[in-house]
């Protein structure tokens, strides 16, 4: 599987930011929807781009823009902090949910939504979440999108463990990912560390 990080010191900054367990839920917030564009922005560097014409107030030239913007799919809760950023930077692109809660005892993820368009056999699509710890949230997912055929995938994380991406590549569907970084390691309650805590508690509180 192919995995890209981003090495820049904006990101590295807000990073810290989303870190820092001072950051209030507001900054937090901030944020992570900052860093989400950025994030976006990497994602699509090898998009397909089509041309059209445009005039300029000077003169006829050539315009470009996305053959197909991807269909954004924030995972429930804590991806939604993503979906703003995304949209802003891809204003044709739909917005489609699946919601999963991890089990605090066992870990394993309990599916409690999903709205997807019933075909993504001809549509990129762009997974929105924080954190891809085991990683059994994002294989969840993957596995609706591949259900409706998506062939062309791409993770969208801010940190990652190295834990999940072994469980995304041994997962063998068509997925790549892009993460702000690759922490160190799980904790016993696979938890991220060094990580930022829960980030769907941060944003919108505990459930
Ligand atoms: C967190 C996080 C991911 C998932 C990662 O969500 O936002 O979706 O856990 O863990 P995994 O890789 O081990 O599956 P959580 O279940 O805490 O729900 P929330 O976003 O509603 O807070």
């Amino acid at each position: 599987m192919r995995t890209h990080t981003l090495d820049h010191p904006l990101v590295a900054s807000l990073l810290t930011t989303l870190r820092d367990e001072r950051t209030p839920d507001s900054a937090f917030r901030a944020a992570l929807r900052d860093l989400s564009g950025l994030l976006v922005y990497e994602a699509l560097r090898d998009a397909q781009v089509e041309y059209y014409d445009i005039d300029t107030p000077v003169t006829a030239t050539r315009g470009v823009r996305l053959a197909r913007p991807p269909l954004l799919v924030p995972v429930l809760r804590a991806g939604l902090g993503m979906v703003e950023a995304a949209t802003n930077l891809i204003p044709q692109s739909k917005v489609g949910f699946v919601g999963v809660a991890r089990d605090e005892r066992t870990h394993r993820p309990v599916p409690y939504l999903e709205s997807l368009p019933e075909d993504l056999s001809t549509t990129p699509v762009m997974v929105l979440d924080p954190m891809l710890a085991t990683g059994g949230s994002m294989v969840h997912t993957l596995k609706l999108l591949a259900g409706r055929g998506a062939m062309d995938i791409t993770a969208v994380c801010v940190v990652s463990a190295p834990e999940g991406i072994a469980a995304l590549a041994g997962s063998g569907l068509p997925v790549r990912l892009v993460t702000a970084v690759i922490d160190d390691r799980l904790d016993e309650d696979a938890f991220i560390v060094p990580g930022l805590g829960d980030a769907g508690d941060r944003q919108f509180g505990p459930r």
